[in-house]
């Protein structure tokens, strides 16, 4: 699955009118060693939480929507926090995000490679 190819998750997220994509791991926010916290605004309540990788965490952008394509799925969250232990690589595009289990469940899947994009 880790030569899962990467041109494949761009055509799926040129599909879905994704500006830009970004490929990371995804992590059951809760695991040990991944540490998150508040993007800085309190979000309207919602159990889809998404954390991005600090070096993108920009808090203009918090509370945004964020869609998660894996496997065929594409599924929606919202920015909500930061995931302060997931640095990002290439340049700050890619990096790994944390999703709560109401999120992360629907993957069915142990840290998937997933393609991620905040929308607004
Ligand atoms: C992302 O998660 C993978 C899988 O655990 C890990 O190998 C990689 O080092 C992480 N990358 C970053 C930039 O944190």
């Amino acid at each position: 699955m880790k030569f899962f190819s990467q041109s494949a998750l761009v055509v799926v997220a040129a599909m879905f009118g994704a500006a830009q994509a970004n490929w990371g791991y995804a992590f059951l926010d809760g695991t040990p060693g991944i540490t998150t916290e508040s993007c800085g605004t309190v979000c309207p309540w919602t159990e889809y939480k998404v954390a991005l990788p600090t070096p993108l965490a920009n808090p203009a952008k918090c509370c945004s929507t964020v869609t998660i394509a894996y496997n065929g799925l594409n599924l929606e969250g919202t920015y909500t926090d930061i995931c302060t232990s997931c640095p990002t690589v290439n340049h700050g595009v890619d990096g790994n995000i944390t999703l709560s289990a109401a999120l992360y469940d629907q993957l069915q899947a142990d840290t998937p490679f997933v393609t991620w994009n905040v929308v607004n």
